[in-house]
């Protein structure tokens, strides 16, 4: 499968070498908009191709060189600063968002296109918007990568292995966040009947809303998790493996809210978002999704404004 990733900053090289490690794209394209940067970062990884079986062709350039991908990855924008929310961004990145898309779709028809950038859920609404490509093809990291962090260190605290883990975060990538702990079990077994305090549980939870912020406050950004997290969404496409993930998508009937891109527990395969599941949720739980939903239905409100 062709993919290219466009922006090559932290998110994006990180991801380049996480895709070529684990041999998921037969051809990778990588494009910033420094062009000395992307070369850079393919050249450094194609030095690496004898240690790794010579899978992958690694390639730069700039639009032109994404023609005929399968896959279109968006890591680029301005990232969060120590403080900043995702929103904050939302003035900084809705017109390079715009731009990207646009320009990815003056050289494929019908690429998938899997977004990164924050904020993650008004950017893959801008790109489904801008693309005009059925809904299906559009879809971001969204709450995969905060459900990846819940899930690590909930198996830390119980003293469980991380991938036996079922438990969700839906909603906004943001501080709105929603963790499902109506549905939190570990391989099938109740969250509860492990026996450990709410206030604990919720701390853990806490942890991971602020899981991102933690880590840009100490070393500047966020990159391993981010790359694990969306190369397990590439991989489900490749491999066509119908893996549920929560996702970034347009949702249109998910308890009342409207037409907006936020995550809930998706099917994905080889086209793309294969469709998403209406799962029960606590009073409590349908009271923070509603919230979380209006945040961004805010957010898109104000995209609208920037862009006219
Ligand atoms: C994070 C950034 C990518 O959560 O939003 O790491």
């Amino acid at each position: 499968m062709k993919i290219s990733i466009i922006g090559a900053g932290r998110v994006g090289s990180t991801l380049a070498y996480t895709l070529f490690v684990e041999g998921l794209a037969g051809e990778l394209v990588v494009v910033d908009i420094d062009r000395d940067r992307a070369d850079g970062e393919a050249l450094d990884i194609r030095h690496a191709l004898a240690a790794g079986g010579g899978k992958t062709k690694v390639a730069s350039g700039d639009y032109a060189a994404t023609d005929s991908s399968e896959m279109v990855i968006f890591t680029a924008g301005i990232p969060r600063k120590p403080g900043d929310s995702r929103l904050d961004l939302l003035k900084k990145n809705v017109g390079v968002m715009w731009e990207m898309t646009e320009k990815v779709m003056q050289y494929n028809s019908n690429p998938l296109l899997f977004v990164v950038s924050n904020p993650v859920d008004v950017m893959t609404y801008i790109a489904l918007k801008e693309s005009n490509l059925s809904p299906a093809r559009v879809f971001g990291l969204g709450t995969n990568l905060d459900t990846l962090r819940f899930r690590s260190l909930l198996g830390e605290y119980l003293g469980v292995n991380p991938a036996q883990i079922d438990a969700l975060i839906i909603g906004e990538h943001g501080d709105s966040m929603v963790p499902v702990w109506s549905l939190a079990a570990v391989d099938g077994i109740p969250i509860s009947h492990f026996g450990h305090p709410q206030e604990v549980l919720d701390d853990i939870f806490e942890q991971t809303r602020i899981g991102g912020a933690e880590v840009i406050k100490r070393k500047g950004g966020t990159a391993w998790a981010v790359a694990m997290a969306a190369a397990a969404v590439v991989e489900a496409v490749v491999f066509d493996q119908q893996k549920v993930m929560p996702v970034s998508s347009l949702v249109t009937d998910y308890y009342g809210i409207g037409e907006i891109c936020l995550s809930v527990p998706t099917i994905i395969g080889k086209s793309g978002i294969i469709k998403y599941i209406k799962i029960p949720l606590s009073d409590e739980e349908k009271t923070k999704f509603l919230h979380s939903a209006t945040i961004l239905k805010e957010a898109i409100a104000l995209k609208i404004n920037i862009l006219g």
